[in-house]
């Protein structure tokens, strides 16, 4: 496996994305809405997504590509995860807390991960067994070893209204006298978790697009990412909580109401 050439390759759509990003923020773009009246897409949203598949395709024709907008259309050993534009919320209101994701999974097991913040140019990266960076410096999680004093975050879904578990979760967070921020790019939430600038995080509902890319870069850090009862962490769970790892059970048990 060719792991730098596939490096490589989601360096460059990241930062084909970038620039799709950066031109429809200051030229403007027309947007509609998916599930929900809050559930937005943007041009930057779809055109992102066309740009990093030709790229890929061009590259390494026989790979598949899963992809927020356009999904998934055939099986293979090597899967790219893809979120063109995570936070587009943010992106659409011109708050600047929004990235491009890119995990390669190879024969199911996440090999890299890239999270290029498009806004501010911070990318971080990882790839199996070999570290994580921030602009190619080595980052790790934190240290901090106490929840009161952590800095933690999460993020709802489109319909908490009507699905309001999280809601729970956070108030029992809040209740405690937790810090909890609610940034809105699970992505970056991720990316910040491995640079030791959040202690923790938590969301419920997730997709694949959300974490791929970001899970392999926490764990690369040093840190640790299981499902909500603290199960070893898997693609396609939904709940997922990454942590320094010595935050991770009291955080787990916050969580619960323990
Ligand atoms: C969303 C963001 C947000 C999270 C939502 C995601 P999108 O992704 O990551 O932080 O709370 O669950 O759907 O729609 O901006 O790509
Ligand atoms: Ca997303
Ligand atoms: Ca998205």
């Amino acid at each position: 496996m060719d792991l730098r050439a596939y490096l490589q390759t989601a360096l460059d759509a990241a930062y084909l994305a970038k620039g799709i990003h950066q031109y429809y923020q200051e030229k403007g773009f027309t947007q509609s809405t998916k599930s929900t009246p809050t559930d937005l897409v943007t041009q930057a949203d779809h055109e992102s997504e066309a740009a990093i598949r030709e790229l890929i395709a061009s590259r390494h024709p026989d790979h598949v590509v899963l992809g927020e907008e356009q999904g998934q259309d055939k099986e293979g050993a090597f899967r790219w995860i893809v979120d063109p534009l995570d936070g587009t919320v943010n992106y659409a209101h011109g708050f600047p807390f929004y990235a491009v994701s890119i995990g390669l999974e190879a024969h199911g097991e996440v090999v890299l991960g890239v999270v290029l913040d498009t806004a501010r140019g911070e990318l971080f990266t990882a790839t199996k067994g070999g570290g994580a960076y921030l602009n190619g410096r080595p980052i790790r999680v934190s240290t901090r070893s106490t929840l009161v004093g952590s800095l933690l975050a999460t993020g709802f879904p489109y319909d908490v209204n009507k699905d309001t578990e999280n809601l729970t979760y956070f108030q029992r967070a809040l209740t405690k006298g937790l810090m909890v921020r609610r940034p809105g790019a699970a992505a970056l939430d991720l990316a910040y978790v491995a640079a030791g600038r959040l202690d923790g995080f938590w969301e419920v509902k997730l997709n694949p697009w959300d974490v791929a890319a970001g899970w392999l870069i926490v764990s690369e850090a040093g840190g640790r990412v299981t499902g909500l009862q603290g199960e070893e962490y898997r693609l396609g769970n939904r709940y997922l909580v990454a942590s320094n790892g010595l935050i991770h059970q009291p955080l787990l048990d916050t969580i619960h109401g323990r």
